[in-house]
């Protein structure tokens, strides 16, 4: 089943109503579901926008989404920002953990505002935070844990209400590469034994190597697509070959960290 399809998706950027910038054209896309998918491309080909859209921050302005099955574009605003809660899982470069809760409190933001009790909610962050190892930090603030503790919190924070489809964005662009492999570990570990649904966008081919899947876009548009097919550490080297292929801005990709 497909929990992302996207058909001729497009965003023309415009102010008063003249055409500004046409950030993305034609772009085709289809997620299954418990896949893991990295997006890729130099700065500006649209990735932040791409994932805008599928955030349903930002609406298309030409072609079709369907999350889920739902078209998020046919609904109300209130109806929308509910879809985004429960459909959607978020991870962010800068974590956007709340400093005055708990990494416990962060973690079950999610369920507490859909209201469910207090034994169900331990039901889901018991094993959630074992499997990120994060259950001995649970009562600390998050000033109080490591970078990559925080990430994996916010991991647990994005899957804790079973969204259909988790989005991230350069999460591990703030962490050093030892916390960056233990946080695409975890995730890894997450999208195949709970079949999470992933798409990440990142510039950090070690990061990409974890997907079974990258699509490239440049200029706005679909460029190529690679699958995994044996170790990571042969997909990192292809990952590498793809992005010579690309051109573009990657001067800052660290190239000995296989
Ligand atoms: N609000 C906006 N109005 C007009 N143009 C925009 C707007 N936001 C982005 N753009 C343009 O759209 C293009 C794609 O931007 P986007 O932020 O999606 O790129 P990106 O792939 O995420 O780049 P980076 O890797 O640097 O984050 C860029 O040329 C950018 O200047
Ligand atoms: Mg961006």
């Amino acid at each position: 089943m497909s929990v992302l399809k996207a058909e001729g998706l497009g965003k023309i950027y415009s102010s008063k109503g003249n055409v500004v910038y046409q950030a993305l054209e034609g772009i085709d896309l289809q997620v299954e579901a418990g896949e893991f998918v990295g997006v890729m491309g130099p700065s500006g080909s649209g990735k932040t926008t791409l994932l805008n859209l599928l955030a349903t921050i930002d609406r298309p302005t030409s072609g079709l989404l369907e999350i889920n099955g739902v078209d998020p574009s046919k609904l109300s605003d209130k109806k929308l920002s509910l879809f985004r809660r429960r459909e959607l899982g978020f991870i962010f470069q800068d974590f956007n953990l709340l400093d005055t809760l708990s990494i416990k409190d962060n973690i079950i933001l999610p369920l507490v505002l859909e209201g469910i009790s207090p034994t169900h909610i331990r039901e889901r962050l018991i094993p959630i935070s074992e499997r990120l190892e994060i259950a001995h930090v649970l009562g600390k603030r998050t000033y109080e844990v490591s970078g990559g503790q925080k990430q994996r919190a916010a991991i647990a924070r994005a899957i804790i209400h079973q969204p259909s489809l988790i989005l991230a964005d350069e999460l591990t662009g703030n962490l050093d590469s030892k916390a960056a492999k233990d946080v695409m570990e975890s995730l890894k570990e997450i999208n195949e034994q709970i079949k999470a649904t992933v798409l990440m966008v990142t510039h950090d081919p070690f990061s990409a190597s974890y997907c079974q899947r990258i699509v490239f876009i440049k200029d706005g548009r679909l460029f190529s697509e690679i699958r995994r097919s044996t170790n990571r550490q042969a997909f990192f080297q292809q990952i590498l070959d793809a992005l010579s292929v690309l051109g573009g801005n990657f001067d800052d990709v660290p190239f000995a960290r296989a």
